[in-house]
């Protein structure tokens, strides 16, 4: 109802006389509050590919009915990312043209229960790509960045850590030097293991004996390494900074309970996926026996996995992959959860996640009462030329960007120069993006 007619009407009542004109322009405004904004229907879903920096994104695009309304969801599971396509471009593309783009969760536990068959990475990345597009939709048609969405900051930015490795511990050493004169209070430390396949590093020397030709680990070796690598970076780099090491889940549960009973002394600020997935009822034996902060989680995908572990405290860190558990929405709600138990976050943040999802993270890092840390990883030229707006780095901390949604534009045009596969070398490439294999020496394949 417009102004004119809404005074017209009070007139003809025989109101006129005793309303203002600025009486009814009041009343006019309020009517049009009531009627809220216009839903936004989801008019297409896209998948747009891109590897700026040599890994697989891909990233959903929602557009929607209303003119220049669209957003971008990241979908980044980069090992398979060649199947998240068709599973939004076939399957949730059809189920979501013609939905509502302003009923997130709704939207959420439709295309959740849709598959009947779920918690599998395939689908909830998929899934992910279109709940943070429809988070973005509904920041931008509020002209506000989703942090404030969803309640606004707690803190200002996230205090991050950065990977620091090496071949060898003098590399290691200059690495977290140099990240600590940046301004960063956290470094994860990592070292390759000499003729090895070690996580996080690159090896150094000839590679060792073996039952076979391929890159090959072995658990005790590491761990003899790690903790030699600890006492080094105490020793070199003082009390003061938080070191974080990941363990990649290459250890056997019995050993496991060893190395974190061992590096307790070190005082890490968390050891990372200490077990895998399938070993995590041995946390309650860890728990029972050292007070080393522990940190899991950037394989889970079901809520079978992370319940348990946060209801009974059994880890200090949740460190979700956003995209791998389903988006934004559940992992707001994970991080809810966790706060009640005391239990910290760390969503998982290296180059296997795209820009917006770093957005993402950033949002949940600063709205969330119980973040812990952020992992962080560069953003290099090329992804900055894809994704405008990506969050900025300062002294460590990471702010997210204040742009309406995510505050991410992408350059299609830039993203087709680096479609996927670029910039991919040996059984990357041979592998559309894959992993290859590791092997114990004698042949045995291990967990990557
Ligand atoms: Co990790």
């Amino acid at each position: 109802m417009n102004r004119r007619k809404l005074f017209q009407i009070f007139s003809a009542l025989g109101g006129a006389t005793l309303m203002t004109k600025r009486e009814a322009a009041a009343q006019s405004q309020a009517a049009r509050a009531t009627r809220g904004m216009p839903s936004p229907k989801i008019k297409d879903v896209q998948v747009i590919q891109t590897a700026p920096a040599g890994l697989r994104l891909p990233v959903v695009k929602i557009i929607t009915d209303q003119d220049g309304l669209y957003g971008y969801g990241c979908a980044c599971f980069t090992q398979r990312a060649d199947l998240v396509v068709p599973a939004v471009e076939r399957y949730l593309r059809p189920f979501l043209i013609g939905k509502p783009a302003d009923r997130i969760d709704d939207t959420w536990q439709a295309m959740y229960n849709s598959s009947y068959w779920r918690n599998g990475p395939v689908l909830n990345n998929a899934i992910s790509g279109v709940d943070q597009a429809l988070w973005d939709i509904k920041g931008r048609q509020a002209g506000m960045p989703v942090y404030q969405l969803v309640g606004g900051k707690v803190r200002e930015a996230a205090d991050c850590y950065g990977h620091a490795s090496g071949e060898d511990f003098p590399q290691v050493l200059e690495s977290a030097k140099e990240y600590m004169s940046r301004g960063f209070r956290h470094v994860r430390v990592q070292v390759g293991i000499p003729g090895m396949a070690g996580y996080g590093s690159r090896a150094g020397g000839s590679q060792v004996k073996s039952l076979h030709s391929g890159p090959v680990f072995e658990p005790a070796v590491y761990i003899r390494r790690a903790l030699k690598l600890f006492e080094v970076c105490r020793k070199e780099l003082g009390d003061e900074v938080e070191l974080l090491h990941d363990v990649h889940e290459r250890i056997h549960p019995t050993q496991a309970v060893q190395f974190a009973k061992d590096v307790e002394k070190f005082h890490l600020f968390f050891l990372e996926d200490v077990l895998s997935p399938e070993d995590i009822a041995w946390f309650r034996l860890i728990r029972q026996q050292c007070a080393t902060a522990l940190s899991m989680g950037e394989l889970f995908n079901s809520p079978h996995e992370w319940t348990p572990l946060i209801a009974e405290r059994l880890i200090d860190y949740i460190r979700i992959h956003v995209s791998q558990a389903g988006g934004f929405t559940p992992c707001r709600k994970i991080a809810a959860m966790a706060e009640q138990f005391n239990v910290r976050t760390a969503w998982h943040g290296p180059g296997d996640v795209s820009p917006v999802g770093h957005c993402a993270n950033a949002t949940l890092d600063v709205v969330a009462y119980n973040f812990g840390v952020q992992e962080y990883s560069p953003f290099n030229e090329r992804l900055q030329e894809v994704f405008h707006g990506c969050p900025v780095m300062k002294d460590g901390y990471l702010y997210p960007n204040d742009a309406p949604g995510w505050g991410i534009e992408i350059d299609e045009k830039a993203a087709a120069k680096y479609p996927f596969g670029y910039g991919e070398r040996g059984s990357h490439k041979d592998l559309n993006g894959g992993w290859g294999e590791v092997r114990k020496r004698d042949g045995q394949i291990i967990k990557q």
